[in-house]
């Protein structure tokens, strides 16, 4: 058994921004395991824009990462050493071991266990984990998209907005797509299936091109992001749309900006709005990806991953999901993948 764990601790809270200075990597012992414990060597180590919540001061729907622990995260894992039966060595789990090379646990912070003869094990993190799940929530829950009918999402391009898109798909809706820049915008035409895409930053007027993207009007809204980008969908909503409020990773969480503000647009058009959080439906998690590992089977999903290698780069490769600068699934490779 190696001895070279590490753990990257939260060292200080955004002020305002996020920097890799916040986070800080620090050789660990290696735990020992209990009875009915088990060790995970971490693998993969998923980073998520919800992250700049769980480290920031004021309230969220979480209690903040302590200063001094290690950072939360999603990770996939291997069982490395086990004195629990329901995960023997060998086990791939995906659970919440944050940023750590190795961690203990009695399954209580494990998800699932994953089948790595069904997909690269990585996409536990990505179609067949929570973002595929958050897609599905949204879409197929809160909109509940009927062939024909148009889906409109933004962050297109990324784990999440990716997913939508290739969803939509799959229900037999028109797919379009807002993502930042052309390398984006293509791979929502060319890898994702979209039928439309539109890269914001191009488009000085959002207005025009998603009337031309969208010419029978906006059905099903999954938005991601907020601010101008919401606001222009928001004018282009059919009667009877469904909106879906997954992210709002366009607009500072403090102090709330002022904007146009949407009662008009769902009173005249008879519209709902909801927001809603993945970790609300942890019950269901296991049918859900069930549910998303037929689709993948079909042959309906493709993904991209932005792979950072090295745990202790784990604060950098943050900083720059947070600036955008991901196209797909930003993960750390945090050991060798079996
Ligand atoms: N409700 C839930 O339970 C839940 C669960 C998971 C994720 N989410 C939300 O889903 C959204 C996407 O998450 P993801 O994991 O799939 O990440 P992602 O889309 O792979 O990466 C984040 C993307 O956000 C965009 N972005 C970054 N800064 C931005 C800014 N200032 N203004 C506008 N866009 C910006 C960038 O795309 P562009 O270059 O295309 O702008 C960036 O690539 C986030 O809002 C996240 O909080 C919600």
């Amino acid at each position: 058994m190696t001895d070279d764990n590490l753990h990257v601790v939260l060292r200080a809270r955004p002020d305002p921004g996020v920097t890799a200075d916040l986070f800080e990597a620090v050789a660990a012992p290696m735990p020992t395991v209990g009875p009915g414990q088990f060790l995970v060597r971490v693998i993969w180590l998923s980073l998520d824009p919800a992250m700049r919540g769980w480290i920031a001061e004021a309230a969220n729907y979480s209690t903040p990462v302590p200063l001094g622990s290690p950072m939360t995260g999603f990770t996939v894992g291997e069982v490395v050493e086990s004195r629990n039966a329901a995960y023997p060595v060998g086990t791939i789990v995906q659970g919440r071991q944050g940023w750590r090379r190795f961690a203990v646990s009695d399954g209580s912070d494990i998800d699932r266990v994953v089948d790595p003869a069904l997909a690269p094990i990585s996409t536990a993190l990505s179609v067949l984990g929570v973002n595929g799940a958050t897609a599905y929530v949204g879409l197929v829950e809160l909109c509940n998209p009927k062939p024909g009918e148009t889906v409109v999402v933004t962050t297109a391009a990324g784990a999440v907005g990716s997913m939508v898109g290739q969803i939509a798909k799959a229900l037999g809706c028109r797919a379009v797509g807002v993502a930042g820049g052309p390398d984006k915008v293509r791979a929502c035409l060319d890898d994702f299936g979209f039928d439309a895409a539109i890269d914001y930053k191009a488009t000085p007027d959002l207005g025009p091109a998603l009337d031309s993207a969208c010419p029978a009007g906006v059905d099903c809204f999954f938005d991601n992001v907020g601010a101008e980008q919401f606001d222009r969908v928001m004018d282009r909503i059919n009667i009877g749309a469904r909106i879906a409020i997954c992210g709002t990773i366009g607009m500072p969480s403090f102090p709330l900006p002022v904007g146009p503000r949407p009662n008009r647009q769902l009173l005249i058009k008879r519209a709902r709005m909801q927001g809603f959080l993945i970790l609300d439906h942890y019950d269901r998690y296991a049918a859900i990806i069930e549910q998303l590992a037929g689709w993948y089977r079909a042959g309906r999903f493709r993904w991209r991953e932005d792979v950072t290698d090295g745990l202790e780069n784990a604060g950098s490769a943050l900083v720059r999901l947070l600036a955008g600068s991901n196209t797909g699934k930003a993960l750390v490779r945090v050991g060798v993948d079996p």
